[in-house]
């Protein structure tokens, strides 16, 4: 089995202010959190030559991943955060106390609801098909470095939890270590679901 390594980005300037979605770069904790996460990789993956570090197309995820030398970095826009549309840029009480219907909403269905002009964790779910069948077919390790809302989906798939778990799957911003053999094929069963 190869290792495949999920990682949230260090913590944003975003991120201490409480607001959503957004392209901020990493507050100084992130930054300290990069250059960990940097020697970790590194003494990690030394004799892995073939090993690659996927990021999303955000600032705060290729910022995490920039002190790591050594290996090709790959950015996917599949790996940037859900979309919250109208909803980007504001703190969860904002939305609470200006749109308190679409804050209802969400809280009641997390999984299927979606931002107006954004998108759901089904959405989310759905577009990260591509990127779940390249990692099954990688045969080195990767690191991904991502968003809470994806990272709750891939790591969904990988570690088995059933689809209405995801939007709730706490401890993210942890390092998950999954081990992974290359012949594995598993079933897609939150790949088919419809939105
Ligand atoms: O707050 C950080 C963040 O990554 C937001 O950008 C995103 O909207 C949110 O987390 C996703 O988490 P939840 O689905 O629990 O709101």
């Amino acid at each position: 089995p190869r290792p495949i390594l999920l990682t949230r980005h260090g913590e944003s300037r975003d991120n201490v202010r409480g607001r959503i979605g957004g392209d901020t770069v990493l507050s100084g904790q992130g930054e300290v959190y990069a250059k960990k996460l940097s020697n970790f990789v590194e003494k990690r993956l030394k004799n892995e030559r073939a090993a690659s570090i996927w990021t999303s197309t955000l600032q705060r995820t290729i910022l995490t991943a920039n002190q790591i030398v050594g290996f090709p970095k790959i950015q996917w826009r599949a790996l940037d955060e859900i979309n919250a549309g109208v909803c980007d840029g504001m703190t969860y009480e904002e939305i609470k106390k200006n749109m308190p219907e679409e804050y209802e909403s969400r809280k009641k269905d997390k999984l299927r609801y979606r931002y107006p002009r954004g998108e759901s964790y089904l959405d989310v779910i759905q577009r990260l098909e591509p990127v779940i069948i390249e990692l099954e077919r990688q045969r080195a390790p990767v690191v991904v470095v991502s968003h809470q809302a994806v990272l709750r989906a891939l790591y969904a798939y990988f570690a088995d939890r059933p689809l209405k778990e995801i939007p709730h799957i706490e401890g993210i911003s942890w390092l998950h270590k999954l081990a992974q053999t290359p012949t594995t094929t598993k079933k897609h069963e939150h790949m088919h679901t419809q939105s």
